[in-house]
């Protein structure tokens, strides 16, 4: 009897995810945000969704430094396949945009050291109407892994939302099985979420190593914001759920596109750092300017990502309606991240103890990471201030030398 409970028990395990990605949350590039459903090349040649495109991104990466600080994944979304699945059942790419094929784009990206993305749909058809994954799970499992794709996000468009919590894990379990580690990025729970289907995030992160709960991310001050006020008011359902292997993906960041300044594009990385979320540009590598290429390439803001507890932080404090202080325990003893995040249109000085964030030691060093400026000694019962700048953050490394 025992015997056969242990039996039936491992083989539930293995239905699990069970790749040893994601330690930490991951790190590259997708096409999405910024370049979206443009398979006009004859028009925009240099800009449509194509092999030439991933490869310029590729190029760039390890060119210009991104590889060097820890990007690594180069992420094609919708809009790579052709409208019809091949004479056996597999999806093919769009001949004209993608006339290597995708196992070739994918040699290119490993033979700079990168890492490969692709994009698949959980229903009928995607969210551009391009085939979907539904009858197929298996063999486009199959079909990934034979081409070397190294991550997977699988949307969830078109599809009977009430069957996510089955039909996940179902890909979780092909995946598996091919042998080949495929980092799952799952869109289930925001799908549940719109459907107001209560969300089972034990369920999600045995599954999935990252998960979109919320909106589609644009390059808008108001975009970036609308989500962090997600992760707040659902901060204690979150933070729990997030942890080496298995993270919660606010989406893309979007420094270096058009729409944010150098204040906003601070505080985007300061609060992925925070939420210990993925880091996944969607921007042109081509023409960034430097000061966002310096952003992007914060070694003290990506080491607060990649710290290796995977611990996600919290809000802790707000000081009226428009800044909020948040924090992230690191993995050393007493070493912390903390953001002071102002959405008001002016610089805000704020105030308060270190006490008041929960640090029990006497004292502190911290410093401003953003500036990569020293501040000096703190003790945890003198009040101090902060100034965070408009629209922007101030973000702090602490810790104790005692
Ligand atoms: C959904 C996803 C986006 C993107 C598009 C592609 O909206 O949330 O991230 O993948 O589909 O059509």
């Amino acid at each position: 009897m025992l015997a056969i409970t242990l039996l039936v028990l491992c083989a539930v395990g293995t239905q699990a995810l069970d790749n040893g990605l994601a330690r930490t949350p991951p790190m590259g590039w997708l096409i999405w945000e910024r370049f979206r459903c443009n398979t006009n090349c004859k028009l925009d040649p240099n800009n449509c969704v194509s092999e030439k495109l991933v490869k310029e991104m590729a190029d760039r990466m390890v060119e210009d430094g991104y590889k060097d600080v820890g990007y690594e994944y180069v992420n094609l979304d919708d809009c790579w396949s052709d409208k019809e699945r091949d004479a056996q059942g597999r999806l093919q790419a769009d001949p004209d945009r993608f006339p290597s094929g995708i196992k070739s784009l994918a040699d290119y990206i490993h033979s700079r050291g990168l890492k490969m993305g692709i994009y698949g749909d959980y229903g009928t058809k995607t969210c551009a109407g391009y085939p979907g994954s539904l009858g197929h799970l298996q063999t486009d499992a199959q079909t990934f892994a034979d081409w070397g794709i190294d991550m997977l996000k699988l949307d969830g468009c078109n599809s009977n939302v009430t069957t996510m919590k089955k039909g996940y894990p179902e890909m979780t379990k092909y995946l598996n099985a091919t042998g080949r580690p495929i980092l799952f990025s799952c869109s289930w729970p925001d799908y549940e979420r719109a459907a107001k289907i209560p969300i089972n995030y034990t369920l999600v992160a045995d599954n999935c190593n990252i998960w979109r709960n919320y909106d589609d991310i644009n390059d808008s001050w108001g975009s970036i914001t609308g989500i962090i006020d997600y992760y707040d008011k659902t901060q204690d359902t979150l933070v729990p759920a997030a942890g080496p292997g298995h993270f919660n993906d606010p989406d893309m960041i979007v420094v270096g596109d058009q729409g944010i300044n150098v204040n906003q594009a601070n505080a985007q990385m300061a609060m992925w750092s925070i939420f210990a979320a993925p880091l996944l540009m969607s921007n042109d590598l081509r023409n960034i300017q430097p000061v966002y290429r310096d952003i992007l390439q914060n070694k003290e803001v990506i080491r607060i990502n990649q710290d290796p507890a995977g611990k996600m932080g919290k809000r802790v404090l707000t000081f009226g309606s428009n800044v909020e202080v948040w924090h992230r325990p690191l993995h050393q003893y007493q070493e912390w991240a903390v953001v002071i995040l102002n959405k008001d249109t002016k610089p805000q000085t704020v105030s308060f103890m270190l006490s008041q964030l929960g640090f029990t030691a006497w004292g502190y060093e911290i410093r401003e990471v953003l500036t990569h400026t020293e501040l000096g000694h703190y003790g945890i019962y003198l009040p101090v201030n902060f100034t965070a700048p408009p629209m922007g953050a101030t973000m702090l490394y602490a810790y104790t030398s005692s």
